[in-house]
């Protein structure tokens, strides 16, 4: 199998992904968490590499995104930041570091970019959010939007359900996706909608809207590394398409040094420093005369 990497050629920016929606050609996203991922998702050529709160459930072991700190978010941005040369870098506003007050939102968000090194924020909800986006991008901070299944509404949505499925609901979002454009933001990521929806807002936004169980007619697509790569514990989601079985070659890597271990297979002569002839030769004398010395 050949790898098809991408177009190494110009850092990707917010422009980029404007010019890309007005040539049909498709946007790809990833998130990442640390700076191997964030190398290995960059190298690849990935056009946006986002910090995503659900580190929260697939690194740190939280039930949901609810508990992700702004720290542990810069954390593990900074990190990513160091991996990452080409693609443009998104890092996700936690819950509740956008909701308190519009001053503190923005200092939090200012926080992502000056001390994190992100190239945007990403932020839930529509057009109730749309004044915040003002307000941040006034303050030279790009801005991607995300609604539909936001999952920082979980307790309020009553559970992770697909959203947009009646009449008001579909127009909701609409008014959602036009408000986020209209307030600056440079995409919008919608999540857990029907196919049809996605593909209307689409249609009707000149910024691109970037899917996740939104359907293919998204200018881009993005999965979580995690899922992509089948490091996730219990069933995927139904729109997650698994590339690989990494939990299951980990597994097997782990069982096989264990092994190896017990049975005295590991470490080899070969894996096993050595001392220099010299140093050998005098160390063999001394224990010689020791032992002539006792006899
Ligand atoms: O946190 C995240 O990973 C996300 C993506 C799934 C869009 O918000």
């Amino acid at each position: 199998m050949s790898i098809t990497t991408g177009d190494f050629r110009s850092k990707v920016t917010a422009s980029t992904l404007l010019d890309k929606k007005r040539n049909h050609e498709l946007i790809t996203c990833l998130t990442a968490y640390d700076y191997a991922s964030a190398r290995l998702v960059d190298e690849a050529g990935i056009d946006m590499i986002l910090v995503g709160d659900s580190l929260g459930m697939v690194m740190l072991g939280y039930e949901n995104t609810l508990p992700v700190t702004v720290q542990e978010m810069l954390h593990h941005t900074r990190a990513v930041r160091r991996g990452v040369k080409r693609a443009f870098l998104i890092a996700d506003m936690p819950f509740a570091s956008y909701h308190v007050s519009e001053r503190e939102s923005v200092r939090n968000a200012a926080r992502f970019i000056k001390n994190g090194g992100a190239e945007a924020v990403k932020l839930e909800g529509g057009e109730k959010r749309a004044h915040l986006v003002e307000r941040l991008v006034e303050a030279e901070i790009p801005v991607v939007g995300h609604i539909g299944l936001t999952p920082q509404s979980v307790h309020a949505m009553g559970g992770y359900k697909v959203q947009g499925k009646t009449l008001t609901a579909v127009e909701q979002l609409m008014h959602d996706a036009i408000a986020l454009e209209r307030a600056g933001a440079c995409c919008v990521v919608l999540e857990g909608i029907p196919r049809e929806v996605a593909a209307m807002i689409t249609g009707e936004l000149e910024i691109p809207t970037i899917g996740i169980g939104a359907g293919p007619e998204c200018d881009g697509q993005v999965l979580v590394f995690h899922d992509l790569l089948g490091l996730t514990f219990g069933p995927p989601a139904k729109f997650v398409r698994r590339y690989a079985d990494l939990g299951t070659t980990i597994s097997n890597a782990v069982l096989a040094f264990k092994n190896d271990v017990k049975a005295s297979d590991y470490p080899s002569d070969s894996e096993s420093y050595h001392l220099p002839k010299e140093t050998a030769t005098a160390l063999e004398s001394i224990a010689h005369r020791k032992r002539t010395v006792q006899l």
